[in-house]
């Protein structure tokens, strides 16, 4: 998973490459033809609900590579504040979709304390949807306090704060190509 990248010059705060792009390309193929299979059978097309903004890099890769009928959608929530918890969800902007009656498959870009897949998973399977999974990217399980059931892991990854392929620290880095490491930092 490591990789001799150089960071950019731009980007000091960042320790090392932790994956890169070509290892987040070949994982989301195997993830692709995983969903795929698993939703064959379904009737109806997957309703995809990205949540912003971390899982919009993620998601975009992620549904071309599909080849089932889907249709995309977003949902926007916060519960961050720079890198500290708050553990308080709120639902900034709920999906366009309506879920009654549909399967849904929840994308996320990163499993921390589990309050947000948490919030969500309860939110969506009150709307009478025939099914809720969730794919996330990215998984620290050093950090989890609520028990979350996740349908699909891209890659488990230790207790740092990392950012790129839509990650941010306070907004910065999100496009980065790759998955960096972050200096820790003190605010
Ligand atoms: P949770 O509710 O604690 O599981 O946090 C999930 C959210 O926190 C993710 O959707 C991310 O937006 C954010 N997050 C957690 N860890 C990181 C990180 O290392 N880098 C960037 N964002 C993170
Ligand atoms: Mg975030």
């Amino acid at each position: 998973m490591e990789s001799s990248l150089a960071i950019p010059a731009l980007t000091k705060d960042l320790v090392r490459v932790l994956i890169d792009a070509d290892t987040i390309s070949r994982r989301t193929d195997e993830l692709a033809r995983q969903i795929n299979e698993a939703y064959a059978d379904i009737e109806g097309p997957l309703i995809l609900v990205g949540v912003l903004k971390g899982s919009f890099i993620f998601t975009a890769d992620l549904c071309r590579k599909l080849t089932i009928p889907h249709v995309v959608d977003f949902i926007a929530l916060s519960s961050y504040s720079g890198a500290e918890t708050t553990g308080n969800v709120r639902m900034l902007m709920d999906t366009r979709e309506n879920l009654e009656g549909r399967h849904v498959l929840i994308i996320e870009d990163i499993l921390d304390s589990g309050n947000t897949l948490d919030y969500l998973i309860r939110n969506f399977k009150s709307r009478k949807t025939l099914s809720v999974k969730t794919i996330v990217l990215l998984d620290k399980p050093e950090r989890h306090s609520v028990p979350v059931e996740i349908d699909w892991v891209g890659f488990t990854i230790p207790d740092v704060w990392v950012v790129g392929y839509g990650l941010d620290y306070n907004e910065r880095y999100r496009t980065l190509p790759y998955i960096a490491e972050m200096y820790p930092q003190d605010e």
